[in-house]
């Protein structure tokens, strides 16, 4: 089994698309280990995993407990560690908290969030040695609303603007979340790293879905989700059939006693 390193994906820019999916604990990260090239510890874990309303109020802590235990459970896949917010505000901050996570967890890169604004942080970590993937269009960690982004020219010439911008200040590879298709086309023509969509189109470089949605763990699934699985449903069932099965003492049945 070959690890996937950032010189592949790079090198994975207009040839072979880019397989990535989000994990938060060690059976998906075993999984995804074996089919996708890059796994996202997404900060997604706040919503997906802890019921928060937002993404803005995961912890650093607990999203290295999540990083630990994913990048341990991996052996070939590249593992992203999504900084939340705040942990970046300014290059001090960020590098501070860069070391820390990629020492304590072992991951191989981080994201950020943000376009321009960023761009001199970004370029002050990937200087230092921190590899960076970036992150425009929708962002869920500032962003007002959750809606689809660059349908007006303005946002769209804004959105690209910070996809160069990013591009430019040292990434490997830049997620694009949400925009519209010929944006995403664009964005993945001008940039000299890979893209990676999520719900933008066929046109990046490569694709990643947060996992749980993808399995039909989620309640709600936006447009550009494909589900795989309905999971949900599956577990439900098991549950329903394990309470019945208590109730009316079939189980534990004969094999599943000790004697
Ligand atoms: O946190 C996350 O899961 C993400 C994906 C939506 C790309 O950033």
């Amino acid at each position: 089994m070959q690890k996937i390193t950032i010189k592949k994906i790079l090198n994975k820019k207009s040839k072979t698309p880019i397989t990535c999916l989000t994990a938060y604990s060690k059976t998906i990260a075993q999984i995804a280990d074996k089919y996708c090239d890059i796994i996202l510890v997404g900060d997604s874990l706040g919503m997906v995993l802890y019921g928060m309303k937002t993404t803005r109020d995961i912890k650093i802590e607990t999203m290295i407990l999540h990083g630990k235990t994913v990048k341990e459970s991996t052996r070939k896949s590249l593992v992203v560690f999504d900084m939340p917010y705040k942990t970046y505000a300014n290059k001090f901050i960020a590098y501070r908290n860069a070391k820390k996570v990629l020492k304590l967890t072992k991951c191989d890169a981080i994201k950020l969030e943000g376009g321009k604004k960023i761009a001199n942080i970004i370029k002050y970590l990937t200087k230092r040695g921190v590899p960076v993937m970036g992150h425009v269009g929708l962002l869920p960690q500032t962003s007002i609303n959750y809606k689809v982004k660059g349908k007006n020219f303005s946002e769209k010439e804004k959105i690209l603007e910070d996809a160069k911008a990013v591009s430019n200040s040292g990434v490997f590879a830049i997620i694009v979340e949400c925009v519209v298709e010929n944006l995403a086309k664009k964005i993945t023509k001008n940039v000299t790293v890979p893209t990676i969509g999520i719900g933008a189109s066929k046109y990046c470089d490569g694709q990643i879905l947060v996992t749980d949605d993808m399995l039909g763990l989620s309640e709600f699934l936006p447009r550009f989700v494909r589900q795989y699985s309905n999971l949900r449903k599956v577990i439900e069932k098991s549950v329903k059939n394990y309470v019945k099965d208590v109730k009316m003492r079939r189980f534990p049945s004969f094999k599943n006693v000790y004697r």
